[in-house]
């Protein structure tokens, strides 16, 4: 069979990292060929092996902070990229209060200089990690892509200051941009391999991560941020999705790209299903045959009751929706977690 997607190079701007490690196996397996930069912040470059442990590729790395122009410009002179996905950037909400400069520097100024590259070597499909913290605390669920947008914390407002930044450069008369806004809900699990999934530094902000890691023995309870919403039981409701799943919704966005006129779309990448804190923890207790303690806390500052997607959107115009459900999720990050009980150290 003939591969139409030959020489199809991608540059994977955070491809070391969770999200993007995955995204790169499902580029490959479209035929599209990921060329990865990052400055290993919040990854290491052994992710990549496994990538090439997986998937039988060895993908090209650079090791190179996205807000340098120079660095990249030798990228861009060594490829003819027919798109970028730009997953580089900090995370951490938190983090964000107490840094809002590195935050700021890192995700909006970095992405700003990543465009500009971009433009000046005639590149201008670029697809951008967005997230669903746009929508701040939504008057309903579940959340469209024409709900209004608003933020809480540096973090959120450097992704919506980035959409806005494409949306004006998308505006521009006879504009050859074609940009897909992706909004994600909360990404979890890993690849079915058990050899590449999330690794955070630190103590995990994140749910699951933090479910994994008391369920290895690495951390002794889990606390449980609130049992009062006005959910099933009381706990915070989010829409859950396998990194699986989300890195195809990345392959089904660029193959979109490919074929469409300038544009500016935006997608949310979710299920369109919520679960609670509670139930996440009863199903990944199943999954692993382990007791996960927990300890019911105060609410976290500025977390919201319920979150989840139409994901109708994504379905329609992209042909893509969320396959893996729960047990999936749970059963593949306990993989992970157990067969890499310290991550990729
Ligand atoms: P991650 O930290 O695992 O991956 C991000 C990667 O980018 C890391 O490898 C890091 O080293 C690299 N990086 C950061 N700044 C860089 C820079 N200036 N230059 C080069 N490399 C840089 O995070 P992830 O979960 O894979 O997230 C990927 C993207 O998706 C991020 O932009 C994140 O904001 C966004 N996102 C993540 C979630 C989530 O819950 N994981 C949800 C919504 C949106
Ligand atoms: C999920 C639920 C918590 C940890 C964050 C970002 C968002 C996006 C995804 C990047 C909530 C509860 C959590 C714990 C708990 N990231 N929880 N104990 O807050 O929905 O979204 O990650 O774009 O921008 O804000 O995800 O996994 O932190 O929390 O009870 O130790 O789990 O209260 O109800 P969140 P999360």
């Amino acid at each position: 069979m003939v591969n139409t997607n030959a020489q199809k190079f991608v540059l994977v701007t955070g491809g070391a990292g969770y999200i993007g490690t995955h995204t790169c196996i499902e580029l490959l397996a479209a035929g599209y060929q990921p060329v990865v930069v990052d400055n290993l912040c919040n990854s290491r470059e052994i992710s990549l092996d496994r990538v090439a442990a997986i998937s039988g590729v060895k993908i090209p790395f650079y090791s190179l902070d996205v807000g340098n122009a120079e660095a990249l410009r030798e990228v861009f002179s060594r490829y003819d990229f027919v798109g970028v996905l730009h997953f580089a950037g900090l995370k951490a909400v938190g983090e964000s209060v107490t840094q809002p400069l590195r935050y700021y520097q890192n995700n909006v100024a970095a992405t700003l200089v990543l465009a500009q590259v971009m433009q000046e070597c005639g590149v201008e499909r670029l697809i951008f990690s967005s997230s669903a913290t746009v929508y701040g605390d939504p008057a309903s669920v579940p959340i469209s892509e024409d709900f209004p947008t608003s933020t809480t914390n540096p973090y959120g407002a450097s992704k919506l200051m980035v959409e806005d930044i494409l949306r004006d450069v998308c505006k521009v008369p006879n504009s050859g941009w074609k940009v897909c806004l992706l909004r994600y809900f909360n990404p979890v699990g890993a690849h079915i391999s058990g050899l590449i999934g999330e690794d955070p530094s630190g103590t995990p902000n994140n749910l699951m991560p933090y479910v994994s890691q008391v369920a290895v023995g690495k951390l002794k309870q889990l606390g449980v941020f609130g049992d009062d919403y006005d959910t099933i039981d009381g706990t915070g409701v989010r829409d859950y999705i396998h990194v699986v799943d989300l890195a195809i919704g990345h392959v089904k966005a660029l193959d979109k790209l490919m074929t469409e006129q300038p544009c500016c779309l935006t997608y949310n990448l979710g299920t369109g299903s919520g679960y609670s804190v509670l139930q996440m923890v009863k199903a990944f207790e199943q999954a692993a045959g382990v007791c996960v303690p927990y300890k019911v806390m105060p609410r976290r500052a500025g977390d919201i009751a319920q979150c989840y997607a139409d994901p109708v959107m994504a379905r329609d115009e992209l042909g893509w929706t969320a396959e893996l459900g729960l047990e999936r999720m749970v059963a593949d990050s306990w993989r992970w977690q157990s067969n890499n009980p310290k991550g990729y150290e």
